[in-house]
């Protein structure tokens, strides 16, 4: 949710923290601060200087032009509100006697140990979780009088529970920064005389690319030189140095206006990534990466899923029921773990997730796991929690998403669950081979598809400023473009802040017909597909009550234009795959609609692009 930086070295802190803070802006952005060793004081010993504040990252740097602290090690955060209302004072880092920390994460008994504490006769500057931590480390490093920051913060941490990733830095241990992860991500860059870390590998990038990603229960002692980890007893262990290959380019803007734009954009490439090496020809079949997932194995299916990755997982729904013939169960991961949910042994569940760190998915992904489950994940953020804690992951190699609205990563999200609908397809026997090649000849053409809608762009954009007005919007679509009209509205929403409402189409005469007058915009996916006729009839039920239909067709169709009063053409497919191109229309349909009115696209107002805690 929130970002981290942290950096032990020769070079100037500041500016290495700042630039990191810049790069990981987009997890979190209600506050930002910084820490530093201070050594501008003219004191011998030299003292931790924070700097925060309330707002973006430009509040934090205008800060610093007044005065910067200078220093060679230092910790930085972004922060998105969790315990505590965005202010200065609730800004990390957080500090008490020669202690300050950053945390991302939430401390659940937080109110005991701050009850305990204050009896102890600490005071409490803030009202977040964070404070509490170093208020522990503190104590600790001052009750075991050795100087020995580690040992500190083990025994902080064994009093804490709940989801953390830290890094703690002191005056009392100058040369080195201790950090701890507990179920929030955070990775160590290896420099040469210079350490560096981060929640996420975008914001050590410009200054190396080998890590090591740090996993539950880790400590790491961090010094210039080296890096020695624990787990909380302090026993060692041992974590392998990754090689990171993303180009620190492709985590940058690209000359788009925002990462958003970029992002629908970059699309035809992200899915051509996504199948590469998946689709065999000879034999006709889809491929899961050495994984075999044979159906007459599989009691149950469930996919589960929040937001976007939701969408993705009711269209992968109809993928795997229709083409291998096995019955799914689609639920909200928020739901799925709270509802005690009967799974088990010979259930497959599979777990989505761009981010790979989102919590509710994840608790499931653990709960079912517990219960004897086989968890297949279908992430893009390599080595995240959630494909860790998974039995496989199908990764979606859609690159970094920058843009808090989820657009490449929902499109190689759809294009992995074919992948394994037809994997699954080919062994339940559901699919002959010729239907397989078939599909395979459809997912292949799709990408170059993908960039013929694309390329549409300028007629969306004219009817995002002709309809941007409006103060509420309907999508409605059948089958899988269902979640297609659920995935519209939740774009639209999330950007714009516009009311937005995604129905079956066939639920319309149930109740939102009501709302149908001529100030209400109805966006209408009405493919050539085997409901095209029932959802022509839906498209006259609106205009015959006076409402304004923009339909989303495919190429050819003209018989959509003469009902609707706009009509937005998609290349043809075979149904199943229809969503890959109806929903780009939708998502530039949002992203125009934002940028007229002059919201903040990639970072929309209360949203954080993972959402790591509850
Ligand atoms: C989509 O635009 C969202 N910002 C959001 O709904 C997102 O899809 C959801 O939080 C799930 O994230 P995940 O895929 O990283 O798990």
């Amino acid at each position: 949710m929130c970002g981290i930086v942290g950096y032990i070295g020769e070079r100037e802190v500041t500016p290495i923290l700042i630039e990191g803070l810049r790069r990981l802006e987009y997890r979190g952005y209600d506050s930002a601060g910084i820490a530093v060793l201070d050594a501008a004081q003219g004191n011998e010993r030299r003292r931790v200087r924070v700097v925060r504040c309330r707002g973006k990252l430009s509040a934090l740097e205008a800060l610093l032009r007044e005065s910067r602290p200078v220093g060679r090690i230092g910790i930085g955060h972004t922060r998105w509100a969790t315990h505590g209302r965005p202010s200065d004072e609730n800004a990390h880092p957080h500090q008490h006697g020669s202690v300050a920390v950053v945390h991302n994460g939430i401390i659940e008994n937080y109110v005991s140990l701050r009850q305990s504490l204050s009896q102890r006769g600490h005071r409490f500057q803030s009202e977040t979780d964070t404070e509490i931590i170093a208020h522990l480390v503190d104590e600790e490093l001052r009750r075991g009088g050795d100087k020995d920051l580690l040992a500190a913060t083990r025994r902080a941490l064994k009093q804490v529970e709940g989801a953390y990733a830290i890094v703690v830095l002191s005056e009392e241990t100058p040369g080195e920064l201790v950090c701890a992860k507990n179920a929030s991500p955070l990775v160590v860059g290896l420099g040469e005389g210079e350490m560096f870390i981060a929640s996420d590998v975008p914001a050590i990038l410009p200054y190396t690319r080998r890590v090591i990603f740090l996993e539950e229960g880790d400590l790491a002692q961090v010094s210039a030189q080296g890096v020695r980890i624990v787990d909380l007893d302090g026993r060692p262990r041992e974590r392998p140095i990754k090689e990171i290959t993303w180009s620190a380019v492709a985590a940058e803007k690209a000359g788009y206006k925002h990462f958003m734009l970029k992002e629908i954009h970059e699309q035809a490439r992200a899915v051509t990534d996504t199948l590469r090496g998946r689709l065999q020809h000879d034999p006709p079949d889809a491929l899961l990466d050495g994984f075999e997932l044979d159906p007459a194995r599989v009691r149950r299916m469930f996919l589960i899923a929040c937001g976007t990755s939701f969408h993705a997982a009711k269209v992968g729904e109809y993928m795997i029921e229709q083409w291998a013939r096995v019955p799914v169960e689609v639920d909200l991961a928020s739901e799925f773990r709270y509802r005690d949910p009967i799974v088990g042994p010979g259930d497959v569940v599979v777990a989505i997730s761009q981010s790979g760190e989102t919590a509710d998915t994840l608790a499931a992904v653990k709960d079912a796991r517990s219960k004897g489950a086989l968890i297949l994940s279908i992430a893009n953020v390599v080595d995240s929690s959630i494909p860790r804690a998974s039995n496989h992951t199908l990764y979606t190699h859609a690159g970094p998403e920058i843009g808090v609205a989820s657009t490449k990563a929902f499109t190689t999200q759809l294009a992995a669950l074919a992948v394994l609908a037809i994997h699954m397809g080919r062994r339940s026997g559901a699919l002959s081979a010729t239907r397989i090649e078939e599909l395979l000849h459809e997912l292949s053409a799709i990408p170059a598809k993908m960039n013929d809608v694309v390329a549409a762009a300028a007629q969306i954009q004219i009817l995002a400023r002709r309809y941007g007005h409006a103060r509420d919007f309907l999508f409605l679509g059948r089958g899988p473009q269902f979640p297609i009209a659920l995935e519209g509205a939740l774009k639209l929403k999330e950007i714009s802040y516009i009311h937005a409402e995604g129905y079956a189409a066939g639920e319309m005469k149930h109740g939102p017909i009501a709302l149908i007058d001529e100030n209400l915009p109805v966006v209408v996916l009405a493919p050539r597909d085997g409901t095209y006729d029932k959802v022509m009839s839906n498209l006259q039920e609106v205009k015959a009550r006076g409402g304004t239909v923009i339909a989303v067709a495919n190429k050819g169709d003209s018989d959509v234009g003469a009902v609707a009063d706009e009509v937005i053409l998609v290349p043809q497919t075979v149904p199943l795959l229809q969503p890959l191109l109806t929903v780009i229309p939708l998502q530039l349909l949002a992203y125009y609609v934002a940028d007229f009115k002059g919201t903040d696209v990639d970072q929309p107002r209360n949203l954080a692009k993972s959402v790591t805690v509850e």
